[in-house]
C-alpha cells in the first residue's frame, strides 16, 4: 500500500476551538466525493465494522455516511464486538454526561484491544473536535488509533489506511468553518424513514452550546441535491423522510447566487410523492410566516414541529443569546396554532442555567402551561469548556437543579397525558413500522405528529400506513384498535 504526501500531511492534527470559532468569508465549497481509492477497494473483504452513535440525528446520519464508505471497501456490519475489525465511536459532546458515557465506552475497549491487537479502534463525532477530549485520550487512552472530526468524514478510506498502517495514533481534526460533500455513499439502517441533511454547521451561538465549534459554520445544500435526494427516497419507497439541520430555518441564508428559504424548499419536497416530511430542528428566531403559510398546506408536510424554547425567561433567553423574547416565542407560538390545524409542538428546555432563579424559573413553568406542548426534551445546564456561559458566575445548587427538573417533567407529563387523552375515540394515520419492543402479538408505528401507538394487527402491515382509533391514551404512547384503510377523521 503506497501512502500519499497528503495524507502525510495531516498525520496529526488535533482541534482547535479558538479557530474553530472564527467565521471566514470564504465562499462554502461543494466538492463531489472522490470515489474510494484503488489500495483501499477490498481492503475490508471478510472483515466487520461496529459504529456506536451518539447524540443528535446529525450524528446518526453521519454514521450512515461511515457506513457507507466501510462497506464500499468491503467491511460488513457486525453487532458483536468481539468480531469486529474496526469499532469507532461517533460521539457528542452537547453535556457533560453525554461525553462521560462516550469515555465510559472507550475505557472498556481496552479489553477487547489486547484480546485483538489488530483491532482499529476509532473516535469521531463532535467530542473529537474538542481540544480536551483529545487530550484526554493521547494521556489515558492509548489503545485508541484514529481520531476524526466531523469536517473530514469524507476522508473516512485514507484515514483508515493511515491508521492500519501506523503504530501511532493518527489524528486528523480540522477546525474550519467546513465545506459541503456531495455523493458520500451511505447505508440507511432504516428501509422506512430516512434522514436527509438540508444544512450543516450553526452560526447562532447561543452562549451554553458547543455545536457552532464542533460543527462550523451554516451552510446550505443547494435545492436541486436536496431535491433529488428525497424523489431518490420516495422512488426506493422510504415512506417517510426528516430534513435536517442544527437551525433548518436558516436554510438558504448563505446563497449567494439565488434567494431561496427553507419555506421554498418546504414547498418542492411537498410535491414529492413520499407520504411523510418532517424536519429538525427549528430555531424560533428564523421561522417566518413564508414558512408558516407552506407548512399549513400540509399534505405530506406534518403538522408537527419542534420549537425549541430553552427558558420562558426574557432575561435568561437574553444571557443564552437566544435573541427573542417570551413574547415573541409566544407570539410564534400562536401564528402557528392559528394557520396549522392541529399542530403539535414539542420542545427543548434548559434548566439551571448560571444564575437562573426561582421567579426566572417559575416564568419557564409558566410558558409550558401556556403553549401545551404535547412533550418536552427537558435538560440541566452543562457547561461546556470554550463557550461563555461557561465562564458565568454559578451559584445555583445542583440539587436546587434536579428540583427545578423534576418539577418540570412532572408538569410536561401531565400536559403530555391530557394531550394523547384528547385523542381517546380519533381514528389517527399510523405509519407501521414494527413489533411492540415489549409485545411481539402487538404492532407499533407512529402518528403524523410522531406519537407512538400500539395496536393488534395483521404482521403484514408492518412499513405499511394504515388507520387505528385510540381506545387506551397513556402519557408516553397510544393503544388502539385497528380499523383498518378507512379514511382518517383526525391526524
Ligand atoms: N440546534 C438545536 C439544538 C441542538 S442541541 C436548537 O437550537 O434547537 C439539543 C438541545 O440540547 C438544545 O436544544 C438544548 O436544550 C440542549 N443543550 C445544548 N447545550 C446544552 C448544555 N450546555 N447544557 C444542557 N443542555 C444543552
Ligand atoms: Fe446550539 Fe443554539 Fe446552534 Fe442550537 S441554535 S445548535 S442550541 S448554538
Ligand atoms: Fe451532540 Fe454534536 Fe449533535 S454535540 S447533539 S452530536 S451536533
Amino acid at each position: 500500500m503506497s501512502q500519499n504526501i497528503k495524507d502525510v500531511e495531516h498525520y496529526f492534527i488535533q482541534p482547535d476551538l479558538k479557530a474553530a470559532k472564527r467565521r471566514g468569508k470564504e465562499k462554502v465549497q461543494v466538492l463531489d466525493f472522490e470515489q474510494i481509492p484503488e489500495d483501499m477497494r477490498g481492503v475490508g473483504a471478510g472483515k466487520k465494522y461496529m459504529i456506536r452513535t451518539y447524540g443528535c440525528q446529525m450524528n446518526v446520519h453521519d454514521s450512515e455516511t461511515i457506513a457507507g464508505m466501510l462497506e464500499q471497501m468491503g467491511y460488513e456490519e457486525t453487532e458483536e464486538e468481539r468480531q469486529a475489525d474496526v469499532i469507532l465511536f461517533n460521539t457528542c459532546a452537547i453535556r457533560e454526561n453525554a461525553e462521560d458515557k462516550v469515555f465510559g465506552g472507550i475505557g472498556r475497549m481496552k479489553n477487547l484491544k489486547l484480546e485483538n491487537p489488530d483491532l482499529i479502534l476509532g473516535v469521531c463525532g463532535c467530542m473529537s473536535q474538542e481540544e480536551a477530549v483529545v487530550n484526554r485520550i493521547l494521556q489515558k487512552h492509548q489503545h485508541v488509533d484514529l481520531i476524526f472530526g466531523t469536517h473530514n468524514i469524507h476522508r473516512v478510506p485514507h484515514l483508515l489506511r493511515n491508521a492500519l498502517l501506523s503504530k501511532e495514533m493518527v489524528i486528523e481534526v480540522w477546525s474550519k468553518e467546513g465545506d459541503i460533500v456531495e455523493n458520500i455513499p451511505k447505508v440507511r439502517q432504516d428501509g422506512l424513514k430516512a434522514w436527509v441533511n438540508i444544512m450543516y454547521g450553526c452560526d447562532k451561538f447561543c452562549t451554553y452550546c458547543i455545536v457552532p465549534y464542533t460543527r462550523g459554520k451554516e451552510r446550505s445544500r443547494r435545492p436541486q441535491d436536496v431535491l433529488d435526494e428525497v424523489r431518490h427516497l420516495a422512488r426506493l419507497g422510504y415512506q417517510e423522510v426528516t430534513l435536517l439541520g442544527q437551525n433548518v430555518n436558516a436554510y438558504g441564508k448563505d446563497f449567494s447566487d439565488i434567494s431561496y428559504t427553507f419555506g421554498d424548499l418546504m414547498d418542492e419536497v411537498r410535491q414529492i410523492g413520499i407520504p411523510r416530511v418532517r424536519f429538525t430542528t427549528s430555531h424560533p428566531r428564523d421561522f417566518d410566516n413564508h414558512l408558516i403559510d407552506v407548512l399549513a398546506k400540509g399534505g405530506n408536510l406534518v403538522e408537527h414541529i419542534h420549537l425549541p424554547a430553552q427558558s420562558g425567561n426574557t432575561q435568561i433567553l437574553k444571557m443564552m443569546a437566544r435573541k427573542y423574547t417570551r413574547e415573541k416565542y409566544l407570539d410564534l407560538v400562536e401564528r402557528m396554532k392559528a394557520a396549522i390545524p392541529n399542530v403539535v409542538l414539542t420542545t427543548d428546555i434548559i434548566v439551571g442555567f448560571p444564575g437562573e432563579t426561582d421567579e426566572q424559573f417559575e416564568d419557564t413553568l409558566s410558558l409550558m402551561r401556556e403553549v401545551e406542548y404535547d412533550s418536552a426534551f427537558t435538560f440541566i445546564y452543562s457547561p461546556r469548556e470554550g463557550t461563555p456561559a461557561a465562564k458565568m458566575k454559578d451559584d445555583i445548587p445542583m440539587e436546587v437543579k434536579k428540583e427545578r427538573l423534576q418539577r418540570l417533567n412532572r408538569l410536561q407529563e401531565e400536559i403530555s397525558l391530557r394531550k394523547n387523552q384528547a385523542l381517546q375515540g380519533h381514528v389517527v394515520e399510523v405509519l407501521v413500522e414494527g413489533e411492540s419492543k415489549k409485545n411481539e402479538e402487538v404492532l407499533s408505528g407512529r402518528t403524523r405528529s410522531n406519537k407512538l401507538v400500539n395496536f393488534v394487527a395483521p404482521k403484514s402491515l408492518i412499513g405499511k400506513m394504515t388507520y387505528v382509533k385510540i381506545t387506551t391514551p397513556k402519557t408516553w404512547s397510544l393503544d388502539g384498535e385497528w380499523v383498518g384503510e378507512v379514511e382518517a377523521l383526525h391526524g
